[in-house]
Formats: structure tokens, sequence, C-alpha cells
């Protein structure tokens, strides 16, 4: 195949990464996108690092078998701990953190921005380091969110939801009191859960989805290599999951305003 028509490859632990997805196929239509999430072995951020590099390695090795062009790790925590994924492999690639890190410090007027993500980005301060490199006045507030992850991949995501309010006031409430004026969603499953979070911090607190930040980046590193897809038909999609893909598909589906049933296969990510 023309290196330009082959797919984009995306991976995370589960669901996280389709919030890059939905936002690739809103900026690059005619791309084609393989999807691997592992789905067997999420969550990683609360694994030690050589675990979770040891996964991401797998994860890259699994897309590279389907010939991909590019690579995102859509994945905060992948992003923030094998933070030398890229220069290991043999394609274009981008996690999500700078990118997204870039549209915050764009994004705030005050200064202060919350960062919430998993223990294992939180404790590596990555999306800290990233906004003072841009910006070393801004202040950043970072918090973990451990039962978030959980909560999205067992379809808790309604703001109306008591459970769901309840964990999500625990853990945002006092970026309120810090008085924030932007948070960064530091976890791509976190998008998913976006009308609960909105709905503590209010109206008056930007948040920053990665999935847009880092599908805006790709557009550009597919530009710079000259990997644009070539022809103009509509992008096709696959999905590769680690576990059984009947949970997968609903909330995929749902997520992305697509009928994915049967679209999803389970490989045995242990062979990569
Ligand atoms: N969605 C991922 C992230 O952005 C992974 C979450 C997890 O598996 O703990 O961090």
């Amino acid at each position: 195949m023309d290196n330009n028509n082959m797919p984009i490859g995306v991976f995370d632990s589960g669901l996280g990464g389709l919030s890059a997805v939905k936002e690739l196929m809103n900026v690059l239509p005619k791309e084609n996108i393989v999807y691997f999430g592992d789905t067997g072995r999420v969550p990683y951020g609360n694994r030690s690092r050589d675990t979770i590099k040891k996964y991401a390695q797998q994860d890259v090795n699994f897309l590279l078998s389907h010939n991909v062009k590019v690579i995102i790790a859509a994945c905060g925590t992948v992003s923030s701990v094998a933070k030398n994924l890229g220069e290991l492999i043999s394609v274009p690639f981008t996690g999500v953190v700078s990118p997204t890190a870039q549209a915050a410090a764009k994004a705030t007027k005050n200064g202060r921005i919350g960062v919430i993500g998993t223990t294992a980005t939180i404790n590596s301060h990555s999306y800290k380091q990233e906004l003072q490199n841009i910006d070393p006045q801004l202040q950043v507030f970072e918090r973990d969110c451990p039962l978030f992850v959980p909560l999205v991949e067992n379809g808790f995501t309604d703001p109306q939801d008591i459970i769901v309010r309840s964990v999500v006031e625990h853990y945002t409430k006092e970026l309120i009191e810090l008085q924030v004026d932007t948070v960064i969603l530091g976890c791509t499953h976190y998008p998913l859960l976006t009308d609960a979070i909105a709905k503590v911090l209010g109206d008056k607190v930007t948040l920053i989805d990665s999935g847009r930040a880092t599908a805006l980046y790709t557009a550009k590193l597919l530009k710079e290599h000259g990997l644009q897809k070539a022809d103009d038909s509509e992008g096709e999609y696959s999905f590769y999951v680690s576990d059984t893909p009947d949970n997968f598909e609903t909330m995929a589906g749902m997520f992305l305003s697509k009928d994915i049933r049967h679209k999803v296969t389970q490989i045995d990510i242990e062979e990569y």
C-alpha cells in the first residue's frame, strides 16, 4: 500500500483514546484509523513505570503490525511515563502531553491551571513541567483522580448520577478554591466525564481536552512528513481490544455516535 494511504495508529488502555479518535474523525475525515484499547489490562494509571513501559511497547508493536504511518499514544499515562517511546520506533509519534499543555497555556487568562490525571501521570509531573517550560510564571495545581477511569470503563458518565457527581466533587472541588480558570483533562478517559466535571467546576473554568489538541497536532505532523492520505475516499476505521468486545462496542458506539457493533476484534496483546 502507498505509505500515505496507510492508517493512523491510536492506542490507549481502554476507551479513553476514543476522545482523540473522535476529534481525528472531525479534523482528518479522510484518514484511515486503527485503534487499540488494552481493555484486558486497564487501568494503566496505578501501575509501576516498568509495567506501563512494557505495555506501551506491546501496544506500539501491535499497531506497527498493521503498517500504520504514524502512532498516537492517546493516553496521558503512557505519554507521561514512557516519554522516550517515540525515539524507539520507526514512524512519526506523538503523545498527548505537549499538544495539550500548549492549548492550556494559550487558554488561561489568570495563569492558574489545574491538572487532573491518573496517579502515574500526576506523580510524573509531566504536564506541570511542560507548562512551566512554556511559561515559568504559570501556577499549576495537580490532582490525581484514580476512580475516574473505572467509572468510565463501567459506563458511569451521566452527570445526574449521584455516584458520578460525588466522585467528581470529591476530586475537583478544591480546584475551585484554588481559583484556576483552566483545567487540563490530563487523562484521555476524562472527556467522557466532561459534562459531570463542567457541572462541578462551573462555566468560568475552561476544560482542555487532549483529544482536540492532539488531533490538530497530528494533522501538522502528517503534513510535515508528507503523509496525508492521497485519495479522497472516506476514512475507514478498525477497532481492536484485548478483552471481550461487548462493553467496548456499546460505550464506544455511544461516544463516537457510530454503530461499531461487530467491528471490534479481540486480540492477544501478549503476543506482541
Ligand atoms: N486513558 C489513559 C490516560 O490518559 C489511561 C488511564 C488508565 O488506564 O489508568 O491516562
